[in-house]
């Protein structure tokens, strides 16, 4: 009889500080993530153009992917409705309530656009478009901003050069400053 509870506790104790053990290595959730996984995330782009993929887009094409993947939100000619305005809005600024901030008038950096529609756009099918695509829905977008000229082309070398009207609203603001 003693001889069974002896048994039964040192069983228990084997079962026991083995969990310990686990607990103590790691709590055995998820798993290590893969390159290829991670890949799909490592995306971002700085002002510079640093990241900008392969890939090229015309106005032309630009307006063909528009017109099937954005006009139903963003209105007819990017002007808005159901949801926001790209395109207009640059005399609205100036005052104490910026009105009507779209990509034309608000945006400081055109690399913005092709991060953000790539990671965010179309909003009910996001990362559905490809390279090509996005770049060329920056192309009709910065043209009916009127940035670009007619003939121009959207890649790596080209996108970042599109000097964006507002590029210099924008300021530092030191966490030590006083709002008053
Ligand atoms: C199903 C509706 C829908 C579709 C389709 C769609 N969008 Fe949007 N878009 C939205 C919504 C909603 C927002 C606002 C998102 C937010 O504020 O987080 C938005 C925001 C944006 C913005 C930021 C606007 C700003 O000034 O802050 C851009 C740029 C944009 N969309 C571009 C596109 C492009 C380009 C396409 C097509 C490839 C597209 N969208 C398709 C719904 C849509």
């Amino acid at each position: 009889m003693s001889l069974l509870k002896s048994a039964t506790f040192s069983f228990a104790l084997v079962v026991s500080l083995s969990h310990l053990a686990m607990a103590v290595d790691s709590p055995n959730l998820g798993q290590p993530v893969s390159e290829a996984d991670l890949a799909a995330w490592d995306i971002s782009i700085g002002p510079d153009g640093k990241g900008l993929p392969a890939g090229q887009g015309t106005i032309a094409q630009g307006e063909v992917v528009y017109a099937a993947k954005c006009q139903a939100c963003h209105g007819e000619k990017g002007a808005g409705r159901p949801n926001d305005a790209l395109v207009g809005g640059f005399d609205t600024l100036a005052g104490d309530k910026p009105a009507v901030k779209t990509v034309g008038s608000y945006w400081p950096y055109p690399t913005t656009f092709f991060d953000y529609v790539r990671r965010a756009m179309p909003w009910n099918e996001p990362k559905s478009l490809t390279n090509d695509e996005v770049y060329a829905v920056a192309a009709y977008v910065f043209s009916l901003n009127g940035l670009i000229k007619p003939d121009a082309v959207m890649n790596a070398q080209t996108l970042p050069q599109v000097q964006m009207p507002n590029r210099d609203g924008f300021v530092t603001f030191p966490r030590t400053a006083k709002i008053d």
